[in-house]
C-alpha cells in the first residue's frame, strides 16, 4: 500500500496522475544541472537536500536522478524488491572489478552467492577469527613507536587488508600478499573514484604516468587474486573458510561455478572489505586524538575488564563504551557515504512516482547527521548509544551497513575488529596530530581523512 493510496486525492488528479512528481531540488544550473554542486561539495549538497523534500529530483547533465532524504524512505528503498543494485556507481565498479561478484550481481545469482558467503560472516563464525584479529591489533601497538609519526592511511589499510585476507582467505602466503594487496587497492580506489566523478573515457587510456600506475595496480590486484586461488588449489587443502566455500560453490543447476565468478567473488569481498574498514580505522584514530577524554574512558574500561592484561577478542562484548565510540565515529563519518539503486519497475516512494529505470541515490552521511533525527547532531557523543537514549534514534537513521538483501554481510566481523583495534591502541597510547597532518574529510569511494599523521605518546 502506498502513502497515496490511503490519502484522499482530488478526483481529477486520481484519474490522470495517481502519484506526485518529486519536487526538483533548487540550485541547478543550465546544462550541468546539479552535477557541479554534487562534484564540488557532495557532502554539503546531499546534506541540504532534505530541505527540498522527502524525495527530490536532481538533474545531472541531461539525466534525472532521484534522491531520498528521510530515514524511513531510505529503509523503504533498501527493503523494497522494486529496486536493484545498478546505476553509474556500480557500472564503473563492474567495469574495473568484474561483473560476477556478489556486490554487483542481482536476482537469483545474488541470492545464491549470498548463501555461499554468509556462513563465513555469521555471528557464531566470528570467534574463530579472534586470534588473528588480536594478533593484528596488538601488532599495530608494537610497530608504532613512541614519538615516531604514524601515517594512518597506510597503517589502517594495512591492518584492514591483513585481517580480511588472513581471516577469510587463510594461508601462509597471505602475510606477504596482504602487503601487495594493500598497495594495489589503495591505488585502484583512488583511480576508480576519479574515473567515476570525472568520466573522461578515452583519456584514461592515454599512456600517462597516473594511468599507467592505475593500470599496473589493477592488473596486480587481479593477478594476486589468481595467485591466491591457484595456490589454494595446488595445496590440495580445504580449510573451513570463505575461499573453500567459494571454490566449492555450485550454480543454480548444481554445476561448479565458473573461474570468472570465483575470481570476481574474491575481488568483490576483498575490495569493499578493506577500503571501508581502513577508512573507519582512520576516523577512529582521529577521534582518539581529538577526544582524549573518550580515549581515557576507553583505557579505563579496558583495564577494568582485563585487569591489565592485553585486551582479547573475548573482551569485546564487554567493552560498551569502546563500542559506542566506534558507532558514533561511524555515525559522523560513515565510510559508505552514498548508495545507489535503480528502479526495476514503475513504482513509488513516499507517495512519489518513480519510473522504471530511474536511478536513486541516498546518503548515509546526510541521514546520520540530520538534526531531525539527532539532538546536537554534530556533537561527538558516544553516550547517545546508551540503552536509555538509543530509543530516541528514528528507525533507519543509523544504518552504516545498510538493511535488506544488500546489507553488508560483514557487520559483526567489522564491529569486532574495529572495537578490538580501538581498545588495543587506546590502552597503550594517547595520540597527537603532528604538523603536516590534515584531518579534513576527503571524499572518495569512501570518506576518510586527507592525510592523518599522528604521534603515539605512551600512557
Ligand atoms: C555491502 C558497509 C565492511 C563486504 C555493504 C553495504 C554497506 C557496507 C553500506 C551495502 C551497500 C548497498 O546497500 O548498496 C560496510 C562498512 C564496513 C564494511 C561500513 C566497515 C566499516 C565490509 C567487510 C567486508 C564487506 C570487512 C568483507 C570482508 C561487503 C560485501 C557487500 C557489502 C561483499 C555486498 C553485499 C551484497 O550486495 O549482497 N557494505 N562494509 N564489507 N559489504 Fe560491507
Amino acid at each position: 500500500m502506498t502513502v497515496e493510496s490511503v490519502r484522499p486525492r482530488a478526483p481529477q488528479q486520481q484519474q490522470t496522475s495517481p502519484l506526485r512528481e518529486p519536487p526538483l531540488a533548487g540550485g541547478g544550473v543550465p546544462l550541468l544541472g546539479h552535477g557541479w554542486r554534487l562534484a564540488r561539495d557532495p557532502l554539503a549538497f546531499m546534506t541540504r537536500l532534505r530541505d527540498h523534500g522527502d524525495v527530490v529530483r536532481l538533474r545531472l547533465g541531461p539525466k534525472t536522478v532521484y534522491a531520498v532524504t528521510t530515514p524511513a524512505l531510505t529503509g523503504a528503498l533498501a527493503l523494497s524488491p522494486d529496486y536493484k543494485i545498478d546505476g553509474p556507481l556500480w557500472e564503473s565498479l563492474e567495469g574495473l572489478l568484474g561483473k560476477e561478484g556478489v556486490a554487483t550481481a542481482n536476482g537469483p545469482r545474488h541470492r545464491r552467492q549470498r548463501r555461499t558467503i554468509q556462513p563465513a560472516f555469521r555471528l557464531d563464525a566470528i570467534p574463530a577469527y579472534g586470534p588473528i584479529m588480536e594478533e593484528e591489533a596488538h601488532a599495530l601497538t608494537t610497530r608504532w613507536q613512541p614519538g615516531r609519526t604514524v601515517d594512518c592511511t597506510s597503517e589502517s589499510f594495512r591492518v584492514a587488508v591483513r585481517i580480511a585476507a588472513r581471516c577469510l582467505l587463510r594461508g601462509e602466503y597471505m602475510d606477504e600478499r596482504a602487503e601487495r594487496l594493500c598497495l594495489a587497492l589503495a591505488t585502484v580506489f583512488r583511480g576508480m573514484y576519479q574515473r567515476m566523478v570525472i568520466p573522461l573515457g578515452p583519456l584514461y587510456r592515454l599512456p600517462l604516468p597516473a594511468n599507467r600506475e592505475f593500470n599496473r595496480a589493477l592488473a596486480d590486484l587481479h593477478l594476486l587474486v589468481d595467485e591466491i586461488v591457484a595456490e589454494r588449489r595446488a595445496s590440495g587443502q580445504k580449510p573451513d573458510d570463505l575461499l573453500t566455500a567459494l571454490l566449492e560453490a555450485k550454480d543454480e543447476n548444481g554445476e561448479p561455478i565458473g573461474e570468472q565468478e570465483i575470481h570476481d567473488q574474491v575481488v568483490a569481498i576483498l575490495t569493499p572489505g578493506s577500503e571501508t574498514v581502513a577508512s573507519t580505522i582512520m576516523w577512529l584514530l582521529q577521534v582518539l586524538a581529538e577526544h582524549p577524554e573518550h580515549a581515557d574512558r576507553i583505557r579505563d574500561e579496558v583495564e577494568s575488564v582485563t585487569g591489565g592484561r592485553p585486551v582479547a577478542f573475548a573482551d569485546v562484548r564487554k567493552l560498551t563504551h569502546t563500542n559506542n565510540v566506534v558507532v558514533e565515529a561511524m555515525r559522523l563519518r560513515p565510510a559508505v557515504w552514498i548508495l545507489t539503486r535503480r528502479a526495476v519497475t514503475d513504482t513509488e516512494l513516499g507517495g512519489y512516482r518513480i519510473p522504471a529505470g530511474a536511478d536513486i541515490i541516498y546518503s548515509p552521511y546526510a541521514i546520520q547527521r540530520d538534526p531531525r533525527s539527532y539532538a546536537d547532531n554534530l556533537e561527538f557523543d558516544p553516550d547517545r548509544w546508551l540503552p536509555e537514549r538509543v530509543k530516541d534514534v528514528p528507525k533507519y537513521a543509523m544504518s552504516p551497513f545498510s538493511v535488506g538483501n544488500r546489507k553488508c554481510p560483514s557487520d559483526h566481523f567489522s564491529m569486532a575488529q574495529l572495537t578490538l583495534i580501538t581498545a588495543a591502541v587506546a590502552t597503550k597510547y594517547r595520540f597527537e596530530q603532528v604538523p603536516g597532518s590534515n584531518d579534513a574529510t576527503r571524499v572518495g569511494i569512501t570518506l576518510r581523512p586527507h592525510k592523518l599523521l599522528l604521534t603515539p605518546v605512551p600512557r
